[in-house]
């Protein structure tokens, strides 16, 4: 494994409690970091961030609700002084279901998750860092939001969205020292399989020319990477991470 040096550094990662975002928060702690996980499944994040250990902190945050944010960066803003990484992971899959009968609540769910949490995020925490003339900030698209998978239309338009997000913002702040980049993952076997039928995850599988499932392992190397400081020269950069399977 690289050694990363997040020595000194402070990290929100949202959605951190289990699967990619665990992964993430485990290894920015290896490397150095402090890392602030936020999630909104108060048992499972105290049990994920006592196994973390003492550079781990749980704060629990709903990425949907602007005031349960505001509070959780006020706190951290007082504590430590400063957000130097934020990880924007928190996500749903939502149901599988042909476009036509997609239930329009499930639609306005899995796009307040999956888009609006990052946006109110990145407005809560953006701010402070252009403040500090520093921050990373890294958004957990998909390859659906780039291809588009059948069955999955709030998932994958709620991705596409997180990318235009990405590099909105990293155009805006692109003179300010924060860089802002997402990646674009395949299926990883997650807890969030348990959201989706079984022929959706085989279609997935499917379309890996490296016929596996990424590790989140994986994933959380080439976060920690756009996370680092040695990311300088990269901003509204959307990092394929699909085993061979996107097509631009
Ligand atoms: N696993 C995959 O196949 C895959 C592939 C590409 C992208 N992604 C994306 O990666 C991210 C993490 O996925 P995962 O597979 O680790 O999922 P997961 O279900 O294992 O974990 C997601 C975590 O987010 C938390 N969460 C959900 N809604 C939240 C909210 N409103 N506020 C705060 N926390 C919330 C959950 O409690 C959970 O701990 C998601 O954005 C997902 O869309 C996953």
């Amino acid at each position: 494994m690289n050694q990363l040096d997040f020595n000194g550094r402070d990290a929100i990662v949202t959605g951190g409690a289990q699967g990619i975002g665990l992964a993430i928060a485990q290894r920015l702690i290896q490397s150095g970091a402090r890392v602030h996980v936020w999630d909104r499944d108060p048992a499972l994040l105290h049990q994920s961030v006592h196994a973390l250990g003492s550079n781990a902190t749980a704060v629990v945050v709903d990425v949907t609700d602007v005031h349960s944010i505001a509070m959780a960066v006020q706190n951290q803003l007082e504590h430590v002084g400063k957000v130097d990484v934020l990880i924007n992971n928190a996500g749903i899959a939502g149901v599988n279901s042909p476009t036509v009968d997609y239930p329009i609540d499930a639609w306005e769910q899995v796009l307040r998750v999956n888009l609006t949490g990052p946006f109110l995020c990145c407005r809560a925490v953006a701010p402070h860092m252009v403040k500090a003339g520093y921050g990373r900030i890294v958004n957990i698209a998909s390859v659906a939001g780039k291809e588009g998978n059948p069955n999955a239309v709030a998932y994958s338009a709620s991705k596409a969205g997180v990318i235009a997000l990405t590099k909105s913002l990293g155009k805006e702040l692109a003179q300010s020292g924060v860089c802002v980049n997402c990646v674009t993952p395949a299926a990883a076997k997650t807890a969030i399989f348990d959201q989706m039928s079984t022929q959706h995850i085989e279609y997935m599988l499917s379309k890996i020319p490296m016929n596996r499932f990424v590790k989140v392992e994986e994933i959380a190397a080439m976060v920690c990477w756009l996370a680092s400081a040695e990311c300088s020269f990269s901003t509204g950069g959307v990092f394929d991470i699909s085993g061979g399977r996107a097509t631009y």
